[in-house]
C-alpha cells in the first residue's frame, strides 16, 4: 500500500472569495478554483483527485448524485459475519469510520448465535406527510366540506400519482383535517398517511400532497360556502414528515440468564444482569447517559441506513424524536428479566427504501442488499433494528465488565499507528505488545519512540 505524506500542504492561504454560477463550472473549473485556495494548490489537487475513481462512468454516477462534486469521499464498508435473525443468517454491511463498531456488532452477533439469535417484528409501516395551512374563518364549515366533498376529490386527483404504488398495494391511506389552532392561531393541517411499499417514499409523499395542496385550495376557491377571507386559505407548505412512529419495527433477544454467565469467568451472570438492567434503567430515566446509549443504538443502525443506500439524516431524526415520545427524552432499547428469561429489545422508527433513490444506482449499495438477500423494506427494517440492538448490547456488556476503552482503544491502535506513519514492521511488534496491555495514545507513542530511537516525537520532527 502506497502512504502518501499530506502534512506540508493544505493549509488556505486566502479566504474564500464570494463566486456567482459556480454549479455551472465545468468540474475542472471548481476544482481549480478550490485549489487555488490553498499554499500548495499541487498538493490540494493531488488530495483531491486520488479519490477520483478512474472508471469514469462510476465516477461520473458519483459526480451526479450532488452538486460541485468535486471529489470522493470514502468511509470503510465493513462486514459483521454469523447475525442468526429469524432462523437464517445473515453477514451485515456496514459503512462507518468508528474503529470499534463493526467489531462490537460482530461480537454480539456471535453471542447471540449460541443463545437462539434475533426475533424481529414488523409493528406498523405508514407514514406521514402535511398540508400545513392558515386559514381565517369557520373551522365547522371547512370541516364538513372536507368531509363531505373534497376528501374524496383529493384521492381521485392524485390517482395518477398514486396508480402504480396502488398496484404495489400501497398509496395514500387516509387524509384526515386538523384543528392546530390552540396551538398557533389560523393553523391547520391536512394530516395524510401513506403506504409506500418498498421505496422510501419521499418524493411520492411530497408529490401527492402538492396535489392536494392543489385541488384543495381550488375548491375552496370556487366554492360559494366560503366568504372572500377565507377563500384567503394559504398552503404554507406541503411536505412529508420524517417522523415516522408508525413505521416501526421491533426486534429483540432472550435466553434463560445463567447462559449469560461469562466464559472467562470474569463476573458470575446474576453479576451481569444485575449491572445490565441498571445500566438501561439509568438510560430510560437520565436524558444525559440515554443520548449516549441511543448513540451507541445509531452507531450500529445508521452504518447499515448507510451502506444500503438509505438516508441516515431521516433516521436519526426519527429516531431521537420517537426517544422523546413520552415527553422526556430515553432509552430506545429496554430489558426485563421475567421467570429466569433475560429479554433485551428494541423498537425503533426506521423509514427505509430497498426500491428507488440510490439504492439501484450505486453499486456498493447494489452489492449490500444483495448481501443481505435483496429484501423487501420490512425485511430490511428488520435487519437493521437487528444492527442497533446488537450494537447497544455490546456496549453495554463492556460498559457493565471491562470498561469500554480496553476494545475501543485496541480497534483504535491502527488509527493511532497510521498516524504515526509506522513502518510495517513498527506495527507488528506494537501491536504484539498490546495483545497483553491496555492500548493508550501515551504508551503507543512511547513504544514508538523507544523503537525510532528517540526520546519523543518532537525529535523526529527536526
Ligand atoms: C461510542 O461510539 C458508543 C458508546 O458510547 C455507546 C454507549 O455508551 O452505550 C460506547
Amino acid at each position: 500500500m502506497i502512504m502518501r505524506n499530506f502534512k506540508r500542504s493544505n493549509a488556505l492561504v486566502r479566504p474564500m472569495e464570494t463566486v456567482k454560477g459556480f454549479s455551472k463550472l465545468s468540474k475542472e473549473a471548481k476544482v481549480e478554483w478550490l485549489c487555488s485556495h490553498f499554499s500548495d494548490p499541487e498538493s490540494a489537487y493531488e488530495t483531491l483527485s486520488m479519490y477520483w475513481n478512474d472508471d469514469e462512468a462510476l465516477q461520473k454516477l458519483h459526480d451526479e448524485f450532488i452538486e460541485n462534486t468535486v471529489s470522493n469521499f470514502y468511509l470503510p464498508f465493513g462486514i459483521a459475519p454469523n447475525f442468526l435473525i429469524d432462523g437464517k443468517t445473515y453477514c451485515i454491511p456496514m459503512a462507518i469510520e468508528e474503529s470499534s463498531v463493526v467489531a462490537a456488532a460482530a461480537k454480539a452477533a456471535n453471542f447471540w448465535l449460541d443463545r437462539g439469535g434475533f426475533k424481529t417484528r414488523i409493528i406498523s409501516t405508514t407514514k406521514v406527510g402535511h398540508v400545513h395551512f392558515a386559514y381565517w374563518g369557520d373551522y365547522d364549515k371547512l370541516l364538513s366540506f372536507f368531509e363531505g366533498h373534497i376528501k374524496a376529490l383529493l384521492f381521485k386527483e392524485a390517482e395518477p400519482l398514486t396508480k402504480n404504488m396502488r398496484a404495489r398495494g400501497g398509496g395514500i391511506k387516509d387524509i384526515l383535517l386538523i384543528n392546530k389552532t390552540f396551538e398557533e392561531p389560523n393553523y391547520y393541517q391536512l394530516l395524510c398517511t401513506f403506504e409506500t411499499c418498498d421505496s422510501m417514499g419521499a418524493n411520492f409523499i411530497n408529490s401527492c400532497l402538492e396535489q392536494f395542496s392543489r385541488t384543495f385550495r381550488r375548491e375552496i376557491e370556487n366554492s360559494d360556502l366560503f366568504t372572500p377571507r377565507e377563500k384567503e386559505l394559504q398552503v404554507i407548505m406541503c411536505i412529508l414528515s420524517n417522523y415516522t412512529p408508525e413505521c416501526l419495527v421491533r426486534a429483540e433477544v432472550s435466553c434463560k440468564v445463567e447462559e449469560l454467565e461469562d466464559e472467562k469467568k470474569e463476573y458470575t451472570w446474576q453479576e451481569f444482569v444485575d449491572k445490565f438492567e441498571k445500566a438501561v434503567h439509568i438510560a430510560r430515566i437520565e436524558p444525559y447517559r440515554a443520548t449516549t446509549h441511543n448513540k451507541g443504538v445509531m452507531n450500529g443502525i445508521d452504518s447499515v441506513v448507510i451502506a444500503t443506500g438509505n438516508d441516515f439524516r431521516a433516521v436519526e431524526a426519527s429516531a431521537h424524536t420517537y426517544a422523546s415520545r413520552s415527553g422526556k427524552y430515553r432509552s430506545l432499547t429496554d430489558v426485563k428479566v421475567e421467570n429466569g428469561v433475560f429479554t433485551f429489545w428494541i423498537e425503533v422508527p426506521l423509514s427505509l427504501g430497498t426500491v428507488g433513490g440510490i439504492t439501484t444506482l450505486h453499486p456498493m449499495v447494489r452489492f449490500a442488499l444483495e448481501m443481505l438477500g435483496n429484501p423487501n423494506a420490512p425485511q430490511l427494517m428488520g435487519l437493521t433494528a437487528v444492527v442497533g440492538l446488537a450494537q447497544n448490547f455490546s456496549a453495554l456488556r463492556s460498559l457493565v465488565t471491562s470498561g469500554i476503552q480496553k476494545g475501543h482503544m485496541k480497534m483504535h491502535l491502527l488509527n493511532i499507528l497510521n498516524q504515526l506513519e509506522a513502518t510495517e514492521e513498527e506495527r507488528k511488534v506494537i501491536v504484539k505488545y498490546f495483545e497483553t496491555d491496555t492500548v493508550s495514545h501515551s504508551k503507543v507513542v512511547e513504544l514508538f519512540c523507544e523503537l525510532r530511537g528517540v526520546k519523543s516525537l518532537s525529535e523526529l520532527k527536526k
